[in-house]
């Protein structure tokens, strides 16, 4: 069994049901909740944002992985720590503030973490690797669950590792998008440290034994 680590995203949970969700991916083996917010205007998509992470926070066992996909970021940092935030990831692409920004996030109490799109260059994050606690590799472009893997993007798991042998950063390496019990081991023998998933847990019957199911896949 790998030690990888499963972030289960809850974009894929049922809505009208969370807190129940929460409990029972962390009861079937969950190691982080990772939270998908989009704002419409960065990513085709609407999702959710303070208001519900605080009120799931009282239910969150383990750490709530906080995936912002939402222009200028830097306007929310503080709010987002305050509802509950354990990790939080910023976009690359989406904030000319993007040093300061980690900076504020560090000093609050909070991980920081990087991210970028399919398309955008690894060399991008390079500036920032020794401010952060997270680096994200997405596989599939931003915005919707249940989409394939881009193998293309395994790369940027061997060269994110290589910098940090090379002493670049002490960053956990994490992958969000398409990740299945067939892409997790092309992840994990890459390097990745945590694999987000969404579609491959909460598929099946919503009890803790099919989720555990589903998440011991990933590890395998
Ligand atoms: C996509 C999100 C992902 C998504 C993953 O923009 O960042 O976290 O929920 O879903 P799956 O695992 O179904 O690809
Ligand atoms: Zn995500």
């Amino acid at each position: 069994m790998s030690k990888v680590l499963v972030s289960p995203s809850l974009l894929s949970a049922d809505f009208a049901e969370l807190a129940t969700e929460m409990n029972k991916v962390t009861e079937a083996g969950a190691d982080w909740l990772h939270v998908d917010v989009m704002d419409g205007h960065f990513v085709p998509n609407l999702t959710l944002g303070m208001p519900i992470i605080k009120s799931i926070k009282p239910y969150a066992k383990i750490p709530l992985d906080v995936h912002l996909m939402i222009d200028k970021p830097e306007r929310y940092i503080e709010q987002f720590i305050d509802a509950g935030a354990q990790y939080l990831t910023l976009h690359v692409e989406s904030t000319a503030e993007l040093k300061s920004s980690l900076e504020k996030i560090r000093q609050l109490g909070c991980k920081p973490g990087i991210t970028l799109r399919p398309k955008t260059s690894i060399e991008s994050l390079k500036p920032f690797l020794n401010c952060v606690d997270l680096v994200l590799v997405m596989t599939v472009e931003p915005g919707f669950g249940g989409q394939s893997f881009m193998e293309d993007q395994v790369e940027k798991i061997n060269i994110l590792k290589k910098w940090r042998d090379q002493g670049l950063g002490s960053y956990l390496i994490e992958v969000d998008g398409g990740i299945s019990a067939k892409t997790a081991p092309v992840c994990i023998s890459a390097g990745a440290d945590v694999l987000v998933a969404g579609s491959a847990v909460f598929r099946g019957e919503k009890t803790i034994d099919n989720y555990n199911n589903n998440i011991l896949s990933l590890k395998k």
